[in-house]
């Protein structure tokens, strides 16, 4: 019998990429949307690269009585959590939202999991821990810096609320993986990262731009003390990310796990600076992209990356991807994008 997998926000950007990778390694999946930041043809182009069915449920997990009737008419084996709300400039403008939002809908979901001893929870946390880091790259035992902004926090908060729950609870195993700078969408252009309105990240802005949606993309800052100037990241493949979720689930399942609580980074170990994403993408795609320098974002982090050796070692897991096939999958995304009739 094939476990099954419940996967909240599974027609996100991670999510759905993630569904492709489980289906595609034995497991069943039942995926849990409110569609809020979303759209549900994600997930007939899921259905379509993978060939395989899932049932789908529109729920509002914050809402403890929906998450109660979903976990009342599945059997459930593991839950990999990604549903939350996510962006950083929108978490500093309506607080409660995202403290209610990804608080009540991370504690309804552990509650029903207590509740039906369900053993497994895979949760969808960020490098924005780490803040300001002083030691690069930065390790799993890299202090955690007091967030900037309510969306970083609700991923510390969460953190913390899961350490607990595995204190009390050992029969509950969790898996917290800090997701590094994900970009790039599936190499069949069926599904990739649909951002709602002005692109906040930096990736969709760049590919709006070389299609004419946008005029010009503003580089935030170009006086950090960086190489070039401006700040560094570690771009990860939405791909790679996918399957370090099926390699942090069957770890579990080995029953290797020596504490019921662990956290992995997930990155690249690459520092990448704006600059060098606007020439690689320029060399890729051929096209010449438009942009300006422009003051510093509010709260932005000047360079982040991924000692990764904790994941590689203990789950088997390694980024495959490099940066020129990352961008050229975005690319690709954009292009499609525009045939789709994905209002
Ligand atoms: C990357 C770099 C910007 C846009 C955040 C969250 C993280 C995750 C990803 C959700 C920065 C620069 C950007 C633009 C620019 N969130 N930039 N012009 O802020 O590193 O990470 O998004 O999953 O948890 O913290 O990503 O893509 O917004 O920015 O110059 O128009 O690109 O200054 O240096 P970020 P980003």
């Amino acid at each position: 019998m094939e476990k099954v997998v419940l996967v909240t926000g599974g027609a996100g950007y991670i999510g759905s990429h993630t569904i492709v990778e489980l289906q595609s390694n034995g497991f069943d999946v039942v995926v849990a949307d409110n569609f809020s930041n979303s759209n549900p043809k994600v997930l007939t182009a899921v259905q379509t690269i993978t060939g395989k069915k899932f049932a789908v449920e529109n729920v509002d997990l914050s809402d403890e009585k929906q998450c109660e009737q979903l976990f009342a008419k599945y059997h459930i084996d593991a839950v990999i959590h990604f549903a939350a709300k996510k962006y950083v400039g929108e978490s500093v403008e309506k607080p409660l939202e995202y403290y209610r939002n990804n608080f009540f809908s991370t504690i309804n979901v552990l509650a029903e999991m207590t509740k039906h001893n369900i053993p497994f929870f895979v949760f969808s946390s960020s490098c924005t821990v780490y803040g300001e880091a002083e030691t690069l790259p930065v390790t799993e035992q890299t202090p955690v810096q007091p967030a900037l902004s309510p969306y970083g926090n609700t991923k510390q908060v969460i953190e913390e609320i899961l350490k607990d729950v595995c204190h009390t609870h050992k029969d509950i195993q969790v898996i917290a993986l800090r997701y590094f700078n994900p970009i790039g969408a599936h190499p069949s252009a069926q599904i990739g990262e649909l951002p709602i309105g002005v692109p906040q990240n930096l990736i969709p802005y760049v590919t709006q731009t070389a299609i004419g949606i946008r005029e010009c993309l503003h580089v935030f800052g170009k006086t950090y003390h960086t190489p070039d100037g401006t700040c560094q990241r570690d771009y990860i493949h939405v791909v790679d990310l996918a399957k370090a979720h099926v390699k942090a689930l069957e770890y579990m399942l080995s029953g290797k796990m020596t504490d019921n609580f662990d956290v992995f980074n997930i990155g690249t170990g690459n520092p990448i600076s704006v600059l060098e994403i606007i020439t690689t993408f320029e060399k890729v795609t051929h096209k010449k992209l438009p942009y300006k320098i422009v003051d510093k974002r509010q709260g932005d982090v000047e360079k982040v990356w991924a000692d990764t050796t904790k994941a590689n070692q203990i789950l088997g897991w390694k980024a495959e991807y490099g940066l020129e096939d990352m961008l050229n999958t975005a690319w690709k995304w954009e292009l499609s994008l525009k045939n789709k009739k994905w209002e």
